[in-house]
C-alpha cells in the first residue's frame, strides 16, 4: 500500500484535522542527518529528524491516517517507533530494529503508513536502533475526534518533553552497555523541550530555559513525555497543583497532585490552572535513583519557567525577585513515584475490561534483574564483577539477543504457524530459581558473593507465542541482584491493563485479591518498583511480533527483552497483511 503513495520531500501536514472532520491524512517527511548543536561551550555532533530536538511533532485527530516518509541520510542504519501506537494489523510499521524490520540503510527511504485509531493523548516516537533515541524523538498529540473531551476543554496543549543533552558518541555508549556497562557513560544534562535551563552554564554562558507563557484563569493542558535514555523523573510547578487526566493516551480518573512521576517511555496529561499570583515560577524535572550501594550516577535536573502574563518586569508587587522554586522529592525517594502510579486508575467504562476479567490462558511470572555470562562461551567461569564474565540484564535469566539476518516478524511471515525459528528459544514462564528476589544483600557486586550462583545467565533471542484473542497475565518482578532499580516496562502494538503492584515479593496467595479489576488504568508502559512487583493482563488481539522490554536504554542494550507473537485470527481481517514494497532489505546486515 506504502509504494502507492506518492513520494512529497518537503515535510508537509495535509491536515491536523477540525473538530468533528472526516479522517484525514497527516504527512510527514523526515530527514535524518546529523547536524552539530552548540551547547555547554561545545559543539556536539547530533542524529536528528528536520534538524530538531527534540523532533517535529506528530499532531493528529483520532482516526487519522499518519504517512510518514523517512529519509536517512544519516550515517546509520534508522527505525522509528511509534511508541504507544496500536498498530492494528500493521506491525510492519511497528519500526522495532530487528523485530519488525532491518534498519532504513544510509541514504535510503521507507515509509510509514498506520492509523491513529481508538487512541486519544498524548504518544511519542523514537528511534529504535541501538540507543539514537537519545536526540531522535518527538511528540504525538492525538485529539478526540468530536473535538471534547471528559474534561473541560483546555485553554491549550503544552508539550513538556524531559530529554538529555548527550555530549559523547551514542554507538560507543551502546557498545559499552552491551559489554557489560559502563558508569562513567552518563549524559551532560537534563533537557525540557530541548533546552537544558539556567541550572547548566560554563565559562558564564548559562543555557536558556524553556518559558510557558501563560495567562491568569486558564487551564493549560500539560502533555509530559519521558524520552530520557536513563532516569524516571519527578516533575512540579511552583505554586501550582495538576489533575492527571491521562497516560499513555488513554484517560485516567481524573486525581489531583502537585507532583508527577514519569518514568521513561510513559506519557502523562495534566491540567494545570494558572491560578496563582502572577509571578513567576519554576518548573523542574528531577531524576530520580536508588540510594547507594546501587552505583550512583549525577543529580540531572533541568528547569523551565512558567511566566504569567502580567507579572511586573522588574519585579514588585507580591512578586520575589527570583522565579519561586518548587521543594521536589529527594532524588532518592522512590515512593513517591510508587504512590503516583498507584493511584493511576483508569475509567471503568472501558469495552476491553470485560475480557480480562474472567478466565486468564496464560501466566507469566518475569523476573527482571542484573546477571552474568562467561566471556568466550565458555560454561563456567568467574562472576561477582570478575573480567572473566559480562554483566547483562535479564527476564527469567536470560539476556537477549537481536536477530542478525532478519527481523522476527519476516521470519514469522516465512514459517507456518507453530513452525520453529531462526533458533528462537521460548521466553521461560519463570525465573529458573526462587529465591527472595528483594533481598537488598544482593545488591553489592562482590567477588564470592552469594550472588554468583544466582548470576548465570545466558544468552538467547526469546519469544512467547499466544494464540489469538488470548488472555495474557504478566507480573513482573523487579529483584536486587546487582542493582535495585525499578524497570519502566513497556509493550509494542497492545495496550494492558495495571491491576497492581507492590513491595517485596510477588505472592499469589496474598496478591491476586488485591487485583483492581473494576477501574484499572489501561497503559503501554507499566513502572514496575523498586524492590517490588507488578501485575498487568491484556488480550492479545493484534497479530504480530511485538517487543517487550525496559524502556531503560541501557537495560534494552543489556538484553531485558523478549518478543510477544501473537496469532493471526480465522478471518482475512484478523490476519496481518504481507509487508509493504518498500520494507528496508536486510542487507549490510551481520554474518
Ligand atoms: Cu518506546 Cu520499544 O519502545
Amino acid at each position: 500500500m506504502a509504494a502507492a503513495i506518492l513520494f512529497f520531500y518537503a515535510a508537509m501536514a495535509l491536515s491536523a484535522g477540525a473538530a468533528g472532520a472526516k479522517a484525514a491524512v497527516v504527512e510527514h517527511t523526515f530527514l535524518v542527518k546529523q547536524e552539530n548543536m552548540r551547547h555547554l561551550c561545545n559543539d556536539t555532533l547530533v542524529t536528528l529528524v528536520n534538524g530538531q530536538f527534540p523532533g517535529p511533532a506528530v499532531e493528529a485527530t483520532e482516526g487519522d491516517t499518519v504517512i510518514v516518509h523517512l529519509v536517512n541520510e544519516s550515517p546509520y542504519g534508522i527505525t522509528i517507533h511509534w511508541h504507544g501506537v496500536k498498530q492494528t494489523l500493521s506491525c510492519w510499521a511497528d519500526g522495532a530494529d530487528m523485530i519488525t524490520q532491518c534498519p532504513i540503510q544510509p541514504n535510503t527511504t521507507f515509509t510509514y503508513l498506520f492509523n491513529v485509531t481508538g487512541q486519544e493523548g498524548t504518544l511519542w516516537w523514537h528511534a529504535h536502533v541501538s540507543i539514537l533515541r537519545a536526540t531522535l524523538h518527538g511528540i504525538i498529540i492525538i485529539r478526540p475526534k468530536s473535538g471534547s473531551y471528559p474534561f473541560q476543554k483546555p485553554h491549550m496543549d503544552v508539550p513538556v518533553i524531559i530529554g538529555e543533552w548527550w555530549q559523547r558518541d551514542l554507538m560507543k555508549v551502546d557498545k559499552n552497555f552491551s559489554n557489560g556497562g559502563h558508569f562513567s557513560d552518563n549524559p551532560a544534562g537534563a533537557t525540557i523541550n530541548g533546552k537544558l535551563g539556567d541550572l547548566y552554564n560554563c565559562s558564564g554562558f548559562v543555557e536558556d530555559n524553556f518559558v510557558l507563557n501563560v495567562e491568569q484563569g486558564k487551564t493549560y493542558m500539560l502533555r509530559l513525555v519521558n524520552a530520557v535514555l536513563f532516569s524516571e523523573y519527578y516533575f512540579k510547578v511552583a505554586g501550582h497543583k495538576f489533575t492527571v487526566v491521562g497516560a499513555d493516551a488513554n484517560y485516567v480518573k481524573p486525581y489531583t497532585t502537585d507532583v508527577v512521576a514519569v518514568a521513561p517511555g510513559e506519557t502523562i496529561d495534566v491540567l494545570m490552572v494558572a491560578d496563582a499570583p502572577p509571578c513567576r515560577y519554576y518548573m523542574v524535572a528531577l531524576a530520580n535513583q536508588p540510594p547507594a550501594p546501587d552505583p550512583q550516577i549525577p543529580v540531572f535536573m533541568s528547569r523551565g519557567v512558567v511566566q504569567y502574563n502580567n507579572a511586573p518586569i522588574d519585579v514588585g508587587g507580591n512578586c520575589t525577585k527570583e522565579a519561586l522554586m518548587p521543594e521536589m522529592p529527594d532524588q532518592h525517594d522512590t515512593l513517591a513515584s510508587f504512590y503516583f502510579h498507584g493511584n493511576l486508575s483508569g475509567l471503568p467504562s472501558n469495552p476491553l475490561l470485560a475480557q480480562i476479567q474472567g478466565h486468564v490462558d496464560e501466566h507469566l511470572y518475569i523476573a527482571l534483574g542484573k546477571g552474568s555470562i562467561c566471556k568466550g562461551n565458555k560454561p563456567s567461569c568467574k562472576r561477582g564483577g570478575s573480567d572473566e564474565s559480562i554483566e547483562v540484564a535479564y527476564m527469567n535469566n536470560v539476556s537477549f539477543h537481536l536477530p542478525e539476518k532478519m527481523s522476527i516478524l519476516e521470519a514469522r511471515q516465512h514459517t507456518k504457524a507453530n513452525g520453529a525459528f531462526m533458533g528462537v528459544q521460548d521466553l521461560p514462564s519463570q525465573p529458573p530459581r526462587s529465591f527472595n528476589f528483594t533481598d537488598p544483600a544482593l545488591i553489592p557486586v562482590v567477588p564470592g558473593g552469594k550472588l554468583e550462583e544466582l548470576e548465570a545467565t545466558r544468552k538467547a533471542t526469546t519469544m512467547r507465542r499466544f494464540a489469538h484473542n488470548a488472555v495474557v497475565e504478566v507480573v513482573f518482578q523487579s529483584t536486587a541482584t546487582m542493582q535495585s532499580d525499578s524497570n519502566p516496562m513497556h509493550l509494542h502494538g497492545h495496550d494492558f491493563f495495571v491491576l497492581a503492584q507492590g513491595h517485596g515479593n510477588y505472592n499469589p496467595a496474598r496478591d491476586v485479591s488485591g487485583y483492581n479489576l473494576v477501574d484499572p488504568a489501561l497503559k503501554n508502559t507499566v513502572q514496575v518498583p523498586r524492590l517490588g512487583w507488578a501485575a498487568i493482563r491484556f488480550v492479545a488481539d493484534n497479530p504480530g511480533a511485538w517487543f517487550m522490554h525496559c524502556h531503560f536504554e541501557f537495560h534494552i542494550a543489556m538484553g531485558m527483552a523478549t518478543v510477544f507473537e501473537v496469532a493471526n485470527g480465522p478471518t482475512l481481517d484478523e490476519t496481518l497483511p504481507p509487508p509493504p514494497s518498500d520494507l528496508p532489505k536486510c542487507t549490510n546486515m551481520k554474518e
